[in-house]
């Protein structure tokens, strides 16, 4: 990650906590086979309610089989720089408990944990990830024929971080601001709720 970028919070924070942000531009850099099966093995390991690990990841490679259907159910203004990354992937939970065939409401939660630990894993490697909500889950669903008792959560763009001169007008100017972030005392109460 770009070491401007590495002094996010003013506190003592873990440096690979420190180091993210979410990229727009992607490197050239391909993302090896070893390197993909890191990232998932550190999703894998994340803490779910009952175990259940309700996580499912579907990764496409720039070019082939998959990207190009799961690229076209972006909304076309995270098309524009996501098509660069070398990988897309398509998050998906499990609706129910494998155990008792309820509804896991938790399974969305498991999969942001999940998310978690990749991101860190990402950050630690210095391959930069950028969630996405922006994109048509039905659409992925018809392409990819995926089952009602899954749920399309999320996609992720997955890369080396570029050079953001590669990016248009405004998404290379955001690209070059940090993001910021509410105050602690504003997120955070002690002993009693405070709204
Ligand atoms: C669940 C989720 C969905 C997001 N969807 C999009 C998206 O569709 N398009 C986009 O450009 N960024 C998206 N983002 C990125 C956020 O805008 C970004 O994380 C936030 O602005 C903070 O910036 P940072 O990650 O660089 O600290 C998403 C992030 C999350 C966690």
């Amino acid at each position: 990650m770009k070491e401007e970028r590495l002094e996010r919070s003013q506190l003592p924070i873990d440096p690979i906590l420190n180091a993210r942000y979410s990229p727009r531009a992607f490197s050239d850099r391909d993302i090896t086979d070893e390197e993909v099966t890191l990232l998932m093995e550190a999703a894998r390991w994340a803490p779910s309610s009952h175990n259940e690990q309700p996580w499912r990841f579907l990764v496409t490679r720039r070019g082939q089989k998959g990207h190009a259907a799961l690229l076209s159910a972006l909304i076309p203004s995270n098309q524009l720089w996501a098509a660069k990354a070398p990988l897309l992937v398509l998050n998906m939970v499990m609706r129910d408990f494998a155990y008792n065939g309820k509804p896991n409401y938790h399974a969305w939660h498991d999969m942001g944990g999940a998310l978690a630990q990749l991101t860190a894993q990402a950050t630690s490697m210095g391959i930069g990830l950028h969630q996405l909500a922006g994109f048509h889950a039905e659409l992925a669903r018809i392409a990819f024929e995926i089952p009602e008792h899954m749920e399309l959560v999320s996609m992720l763009a997955v890369g080396f971080p570029g050079d953001p001169d590669t990016l248009e007008g405004h998404l290379r100017e955001r690209e070059q601001v940090h993001t910021t972030r509410k105050e602690l005392n504003e997120l955070v109460s002690f002993g009693a709720f405070k709204s």
